[in-house]
């Protein structure tokens, strides 16, 4: 990101009022630790949902700076309360877990979707001149036939989390042109980085292989290794968030943040392993439901993003894995 455009942004959200949902999980405290930064007022709402991303920890260096009002995003009157008087809403509180989807798809239907309906009435109610801002994935896509994978890519999602997604995008769509609730749509790539969950290999695979190679252990590499993604640092994505909030442009988009450069799992693996220092790796199986829900090859066509807000990636892959290695390896108490 460059200097001016950084100054930029800055102003934008200094002295703002800000709602960050999902502020405790790994993007949206990453998020709220920059607008913090950059001067703004900052509400974090999380209800710490057992197995996703929320750790206090993630916000030890701003837990003085912020409110944090441990909420549920689907509990209407507590949202009707919280939007008012913000400027700009991240609506980050999902639950991403892939795999627990595929046994208990009504928590994705619950979470995913209803929460975005509550918070999107409560704009309407109370706050309707909000700036909103969610966070999408890149799964909304399924399998691609054509790479990288421009916003206009056919969508055909091979989950419930992805589907889930994809009908809270298109609910905010409805909302920004129906009701005038302004809203920008990412579909954000797979994210790593400092402040992600440690526990379990669920979700956030790229830092499961960082894990694993701190650790020492042997990263289990499904298939040939030969899959490619698009992994993108967190503090990028958390750029391209922020970059988009400022863009009048972005509003009523739908925009992909990712990399049009790709990388396989092997070399994530070997990266990882190489930057800590330990580790080793195998080639393993796909389990039942990780096939089946594996979309294959994928990276983003950041053009659009590119065009309308100004943003790219600047963190080369290793430079990011050496960071979060580092963060992990100073903080391993609270994360393992
Ligand atoms: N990290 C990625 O690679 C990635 C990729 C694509 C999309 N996303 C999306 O970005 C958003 C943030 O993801 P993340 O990686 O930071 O996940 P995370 O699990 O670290 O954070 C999500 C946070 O939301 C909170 N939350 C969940 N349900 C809630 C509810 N009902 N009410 C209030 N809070 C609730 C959780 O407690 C958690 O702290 C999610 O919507 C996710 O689907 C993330």
């Amino acid at each position: 990101m460059g200097e001016d455009v950084n100054e930029e942004v800055k102003k934008t959200f200094e002295g703002k009022e800000v709602l960050v949902t999902g502020g405790l999980g790994f993007v949206g405290s990453n998020l709220a630790a920059k607008l913090v930064d950059y001067g703004a007022h900052v509400v974090l709402l999380d209800a710490m949902i057992p197995g996703l991303g929320g750790n206090l920890f993630n916000i030890e260096p701003i837990r003085d700076q912020v409110v944090v009002n441990f909420s549920d995003i689907r509990d209407e009157h507590s949202v009707n309360y919280i939007v008012r008087g913000k400027d700009f809403i991240f609506h980050l509180a999902g639950q991403n877990d892939h795999v627990l989807s595929l046994a208990d798809p009504f928590q994705d239907i619950d979470i995913n979707i209803k929460g975005s309906v509550v918070l999107l009435e409560a704009c309407r109610k109370f706050n309707p001149t909000a700036r909103l801002v969610y966070t999408g994935t890149r799964g909304e896509y399924g399998s691609v036939a054509k790479l990288p994978a421009s916003e206009d890519t056919p969508i055909n999602p091979k989950g419930l989390y992805e589907l889930s997604s994809l009908t809270s995008q298109k609910i905010f769509k409805i909302y920004h042109d129906n009701h005038g609730i302004h809203s920008a749509t990412l579909r954000l790539t797979n994210i790593y980085g400092e402040r992600a969950q440690m526990h379990h290999s669920r979700f956030g695979v790229a830092n499961w292989f960082i894990r694993q190679a701190i650790d020492g252990e042997t990263i289990k590499v499904f298939g040939n290794g030969q899959i490619l993604r698009d992994f993108l640092y967190v503090q990028d994505c958390v750029d391209a968030i922020l970059m988009a909030a400022c863009c009048e442009e972005a509003y009523g988009e739908v925009l992909n943040v990712g990399d049009d450069k790709a990388s396989s799992f092997l070399e994530l693996a070997k990266i990882a392993i190489e930057e800590a220092g330990s580790g080793n790796w195998e080639f393993a199986p796909f389990t039942q439901e990780r096939a089946a829900q594996e979309p294959g090859d994928f990276y983003s066509d950041i053009s659009k993003i590119q065009r309308i807000v100004g943003w790219e990636p600047t963190t080369p892959l290793r430079e990011g894995v050496k960071q979060t290695i580092d963060y992990y390896r100073r903080n391993k108490a609270e994360y393992w």
